[in-house]
């Protein structure tokens, strides 16, 4: 069984329920909503470029779990249940995802009022990755949430001990783990997860995505296929990020073949973010395998290169100006160290019709996403 031989993609409701504060809402986070975001998952063409995992994230549970002491949905927000929820997002022929977490409390529980025994599934790995495996799931994002302050665990034994259960059931679950980064996991996940957070939670403002981005530099020698570093779930169309900043951001992702989960309410999602989560010559770049990731190649004051090499010998490259004006690259084999006789725009796909060198112009914020032969 290999899982996960190109970084997966899907979508995720975790994003979706924060509000402008960063805080979560649940009370929109129903069935009938849930349902929704699958339904336009398929018909805004997302499944159809390639996300189809459908995860959903915290906040789905019950306080209590039922008679066979198995995770249940919430009774109000959840009425027909976990399973027939299941049924219906895959009958769309999505895969589904599920969250859990390995202490006791989940991370909202720790700042929520819907606070309950035995959420999380410290002690009960086995009945839960039973359930999951019962129920169809396909991918579990297993969620560290302070485990070794609010329960004393020790992270890779613990993340260890739900991939050894995942694997008893037989079914192909890809195992997605966070702890943010905290504990090395690029050191041990690739072991038993097919994609560890490599990073504390990406929220939708520039300084976040620019954050996240640095703490990636030197984390390119230990993605591969099967085990690929995980910073975080895309926050492209929500409150707070600009046209340009959103480009920046899948082409920064795209670069550094991380898994792309899609974090947006779907349902009002512009023409404008569809067309760019859904673009194809992008996509191409994140899910091509061709030895190593994406990984900065040179740096100035505010703005840098990003670049990896291709399967087919070609190299990409994402021209990012972090700064607040207009920046001109010098793009030769110096700042992208190999030399070049062509190059095409990535997302266009047109031809640059530059050769040796060039100076290519990117405004505030934004990025160039190119390959060169
Ligand atoms: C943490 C994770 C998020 C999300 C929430 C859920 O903050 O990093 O991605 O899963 O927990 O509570």
């Amino acid at each position: 069984m290999a899982l996960a031989q190109t970084p997966p993609m899907g979508w995720n409701s975790w994003n979706v329920g924060l509000n402008s504060n960063d805080y979560p809402d649940f009370s929109n986070l129903t069935e009938k909503s849930i349902l929704n975001q699958a339904r336009a998952m398929v018909d805004s063409g997302l499944l159809a470029a390639g996300y189809e995992y459908f995860v959903l994230d915290d906040g789905y549970q019950n306080a209590r779990r039922d008679y066979r002491g198995r995770l249940q949905g919430h009774a109000l927000r959840f009425r027909a249940g976990i399973p027939a929820l299941i049924e219906e997002v895959k009958s769309l022929g999505l895969k589904f995802g599920i969250y859990s977490v390995p202490g006791s409390l989940t991370c909202a529980q720790q700042y929520n009022d819907y606070v309950a025994d035995g959420l999380g599934s410290l002690n009960k790995e086995q009945v839960d990755a039973e359930a999951f495996a019962e129920w169809g799931v396909d991918f579990l994002k297993y969620d560290w949430c302070r485990a070794h302050l609010n329960d004393g665990l020790f992270a890779k034994e613990t993340f260890a001990k739900m991939a050894n259960e995942l694997g008893k059931t037989g079914k192909e679950i890809v195992y997605s783990i966070s702890e943010y980064g905290l504990f090395k996991p690029h050191e041990w996940a690739p072991e038993f997860t097919q994609m560890w957070r490599t990073t504390d939670d990406l929220f939708a403002n520039w300084d976040s995505i620019l954050r996240t981005i640095d703490l990636q530099v030197d984390l390119y020698p230990y993605s591969k296929p099967g085990s690929w570093n995980d910073p975080d779930m895309l926050q492209i169309g929500n409150h707070g990020l600009t046209a340009a900043e959103n480009r920046s951001h899948f082409y920064v992702w795209a670069i550094l073949n991380a898994p792309l989960m899609v974090g947006t309410d779907l349902i009002k999602m512009t023409d404008e973010v569809r067309d760019l989560l859904t673009n194809r010559n992008v996509i191409e770049i994140d899910q091509d395998w061709g030895g190593q990731q994406g990984r900065r190649v040179w740096q100035g004051a505010e703005a840098e290169i990003w670049a990896k090499p291709m399967s087919d010998g070609s190299l990409a490259a994402v021209l990012l100006n972090r700064g607040d004006r207009t920046f001109i690259f010098s793009v030769n084999a110096d700042t992208l160290g190999r030399e070049f006789a062509s190059a095409i725009d990535v997302p266009t796909g047109s031809d640059l019709a530059i050769s040796g060198s060039a100076a290519l112009e990117v405004a505030a914020h934004d990025s160039m996403l190119i390959r060169v032969r």
